[in-house]
């Protein structure tokens, strides 16, 4: 079969034939891969940045965003048969018996860092024509959301930062999140910082949830990102036009940071105008820069003394995923267009290598491996 793999060592990347993988126990289950979304993660994997191949092997396939649709199961399983639909998820558990995360399924949470990831820690990916995975690592997908199932991986990253986000607002009982019927009160501005796939998804959720969301990002107010943004009640904030110190004052505070850009720097300085009681979320994976200069007497100063609380949050794991696939259906049915035109273009396996180098503009591309 065609796959595409990355060699680090050599910084090769190209289409590659490798065995077509079978069914070797009962419980294992053969898929199709019909779409794989490529992120930041691919491109720095291609780029000898991050990554890494499984144990005695020196290329890694990469891919970890998909849908893939079962083709095979083995006589142990029974939740999925031939023809369903599935989101594969990417973390698998460390082996160390003592890891409590991972013995309860909760990988994304490892203590030990021994875990692996498909196409990216030495496991290989979903960019594929066929792959083999287990029930408990596979989410089902409804066959509307075919065309769009490939944005349930990004969306399981805001999934698992509003499941945290709720938990620390138990402490403010009126806050939205708490009730999101509830009208607005205080407590509801969220700011998504990036206008990206996991920004814009997230940024979704939070509107979706009752907070009046605010996307902070580059690209000039009026282009095709601001207009995707209000298309589904959000605010859209050009970089161009506010200065992050003026961002308090053109919200009216700021009660929660979805933080999407990987860029540290704006990071914090965004960091230095979290409100009152306010939550802010890491979820960007910044490249090797060089140290910077932050305040750090006024970000203490205000994490005590605004009662504040900031967190990273990495990966997702089965709940995540299987709350993402109702999300995703309850966003096709507000906002179907928003959706769809996250997903720019879908491109040919044979075209990946142009992909990860230029993919010139737009949000998600995505490669169409099957119908
Ligand atoms: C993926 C996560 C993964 C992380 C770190 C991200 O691109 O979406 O699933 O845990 O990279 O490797």
């Amino acid at each position: 079969m065609r796959a595409f793999a990355v060699v680090p060592e050599t910084g090769k990347a190209e289409v590659v034939g490798a065995d077509e993988p079978g069914l070797t126990g009962p419980t294992d289950v053969k898929l199709r891969v019909l779409d794989v979304g490529i992120c930041g993660t691919d491109r720095e994997i291609a780029a000898g940045e991050y990554g890494t191949p499984p144990e005695g092997d020196d290329r890694l396939i990469i891919g970890h965003e998909s849908v893939a649709q079962v083709v095979e199961v083995g006589a142990g399983v029974e939740r999925l048969s031939a023809g369903d639909l599935v989101v594969p998820s990417v973390r698998r558990p460390c082996p160390h018996a003592y890891c409590t995360a991972c013995q309860n399924d909760q990988q994304d949470f490892c203590y030990t860092g021994d875990f692996t990831e498909r196409g990216i820690k030495e496991r290989h990916g979903f960019l594929a024509e066929y792959i083999v995975d287990e029930p408990q690592y596979l989410t089902k997908l409804t066959p509307e959301l075919r065309d769009v199932g490939v944005l349930i991986e990004p969306l399981t990253i805001a999934e698992k930062a509003l499941t945290q986000i709720w938990g620390v607002q138990q402490r403010l009982p009126w806050a939205c999140a708490i009730d999101p019927t509830s009208r607005p009160s205080q407590g509801c501005n969220a700011l998504v910082l990036g206008a990206g796939p996991v920004g814009l998804l997230g940024a979704m959720a939070l509107a979706e949830s009752g907070f009046r969301t605010h996307v902070y990002s580059r690209e000039p107010a009026g282009g095709p990102r601001s207009q995707l943004v209000e298309s589904f009640g959000g605010r859209y904030l050009s970089s161009a036009d506010h200065a992050v110190d003026d961002l308090p004052t053109t919200m009216g505070g700021i009660d929660v940071v979805y933080e999407a850009t990987g860029a540290s720097k704006l990071a914090f300085d965004v960091l230095e105008e979290l409100g009152t009681n306010g939550v802010y979320v890491f979820t960007g994976v910044p490249g090797r820069k060089h140290p910077f200069e932050v305040n750090g007497a006024k970000i203490m100063r205000n994490l005590v003394l605004k009662n504040q609380v900031v967190f990273g949050t990495v990966n997702a794991g089965s709940e995540a995923f299987e709350s993402a696939v109702d999300r995703l259906g309850r966003f096709m049915t507000r906002w179907p267009d928003a959706v769809r035109g996250l997903i720019t273009r879908r491109w040919p396996l044979e075209e990946v290598d142009r992909l990860l180098n230029d993919p010139g503009p737009g949000i998600k591309h995505v490669v169409a491996l099957a119908e």
